[in-house]
């Protein structure tokens, strides 16, 4: 058994920042035990009901209420939160804007949304108006103006909303920013990351339909899908926390993958094999940054490869690349040879995973995954800001409409918005740096 399957077995047997001020602590319950979290999840398909799964093997979890306009995954997710020894949740299926009647319930602290991408604003945005903590799943942005509407009911209802980045959690991503915290790249200078991963069937249903995913193939050209890659680089590099991306460029290459796709596995004749794809099989995209640094972020979801974030981390004294898990430090490494990253990853593990590792050696609950939700519920129960707040989640999905911007424009420099409105000048670095799990 793989670690993920041992993790979904543990979890079927088991079955928050600028906003600070605004937040006052909850208290603890009157008997001195700790409270417990509310949480609704809306969708509850494919990863909503992953999500569920390792929230039901957490002790301190209520869900009174979940919202799925899919009667059957509905029904589902009620089952298991039932057979968890829990209530059976209320259900929110009667149209696809039901949930705006269960974000206001009063029984709730916290929304988890696991939708398809065109939702997940005007959930979020429900959701922190009805007082809530909110978390999207991750996704990029379909507009500017949606990620303006998103701060702005942050802001305006002093609620949290913490995109569930799993990657910046990923332990080796955790190590590297602390030893970046430590200096030992030196000054930092220039990142690469991704989301390399070969999705060609996510974008297909059974009779080779088009999914919400493949939609968004058919109709945008541009990094649809960059926060996996950008979370724990933007982190690393402080960005909205004493600097901040200033513009990007795209460039699209010709769109292949998709017809191609769709030609072998189901016929020249399917209706799907002779449509023109808007998305380019490989986006890459280059952000310069305030404090003068680069980035280059590829996206490649729809081509024959195995799966990689390509993560690279760059400085005056030396580099990681995920790539081939390797490392070159100057005048610790051999010259002009790749070390292995595996020691450095012991001396330079994060408390965070330290502490975690202690508690699950073998990863059974979820690692990252686990990580960010369990991150997530216990700002939520503290009322304390999130690790990954609104000017996080905005810097990052933003990246979407722009590199669309950019590639429309012949791969023309976009300038990017500052969500913080100059605050990205004092705010201070908050990732793997609270206690809050
Ligand atoms: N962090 C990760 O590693 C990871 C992995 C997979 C998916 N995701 C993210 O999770 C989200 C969901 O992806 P998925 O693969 O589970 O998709 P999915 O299609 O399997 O599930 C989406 C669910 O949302 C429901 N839904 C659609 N519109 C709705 C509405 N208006 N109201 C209520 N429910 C609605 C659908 O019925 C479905 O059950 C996406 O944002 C995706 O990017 C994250």
């Amino acid at each position: 058994m793989n670690t993920e399957m041992k993790r979904r077995a543990f979890i079927k047997t088991a079955a928050v920042s600028a906003l600070a001020t605004s937040l006052t602590p909850r208290s603890a319950l009157g008997n001195g035990e700790p409270a417990r979290v509310r949480l609704g999840i809306i969708g509850v398909g494919s990863y909503g009901t992953e999500l569920l799964q390792m929230c039901l093997a957490m002790p301190d979890i209520d869900i009174p209420a979940l919202c799925d306009i899919d009667v059957e995954h509905l029904a589902r997710a009620q089952r298991l939160v039932e057979m968890s020894g829990r209530k059976k949740p209320e259900g929110y299926a009667k149209s696809e804007t039901d949930y705006e009647n269960m974000v206001t319930r009063a029984d709730l602290d916290a929304v988890i949304i696991a939708t398809p991408w065109i939702w997940h604003t005007p959930m979020a945005v429900a959701t922190m108006r009805a007082g809530k903590y909110c978390a999207p799943e991750v996704w990029g942005a379909a507009s500017i103006d949606e990620v303006w509407q998103l701060v702005r009911a942050s802001e305006e209802s002093g609620m949290p909303c913490m995109m569930l980045e799993n990657h910046c959690y990923d332990r080796d991503s955790m190590a590297i920013l602390n030893m970046v915290r430590q200096n030992l790249f030196g000054e930092l200078v220039h990142c690469q990351c991704g989301y390399q991963h070969d999705i060609r069937n996510v974008n297909f249903g059974p009779d080779g339909e088009l999914t919400w995913w493949g939609e968004q193939a058919l109709k945008r050209n541009g990094d649809l899908y960059p926060t996996h890659g950008i979370g724990p680089i933007a982190n690393c590099l402080d960005i909205d926390r004493g600097n901040r991306f200033v513009t990007l460029t795209a460039t699209a290459s010709k769109s292949r993958g998709m017809k191609e796709y769709i030609r072998k596995k189901f016929g020249a004749g399917h209706p799907n094999a002779n449509r023109d794809y808007a998305l380019g099989d490989i986006v890459t995209t280059v952000i310069k940054c305030a404090q003068g640094e680069s980035i280059v972020i590829n996206y490649d979801t729809n081509s024959p490869r195995p799966y990689s974030n390509m993560y690279r981390v760059q400085g005056t004294s030396g580099l990681w690349m995920e790539d081939n898990n390797s490392i070159y430090l100057e005048g610790i490494s051999p010259e002009d040879t790749w070390d292995s990253f595996e020691p450095y990853q012991v001396k330079y593990e994060h408390p965070l995973w330290k502490k975690y590792l202690q508690e699950d050696p073998r990863q059974e609950r979820g690692g990252a995954a686990w990580l960010k939700l369990r991150a997530f519920l216990e700002c939520v129960r503290r009322k304390i800001p999130t690790p990954i707040d609104v000017y996080d989640t905005a810097s990052w999905i933003v990246i979407s409409p722009l590199t669309e911007q950019s590639i429309a424009r012949g791969g023309e420099p976009v300038e990017f918005p500052d969500f913080t409105m100059g605050r990205w000048i004092s705010r201070k670095p908050l990732f793997g740096l609270t206690d809050a799990y």
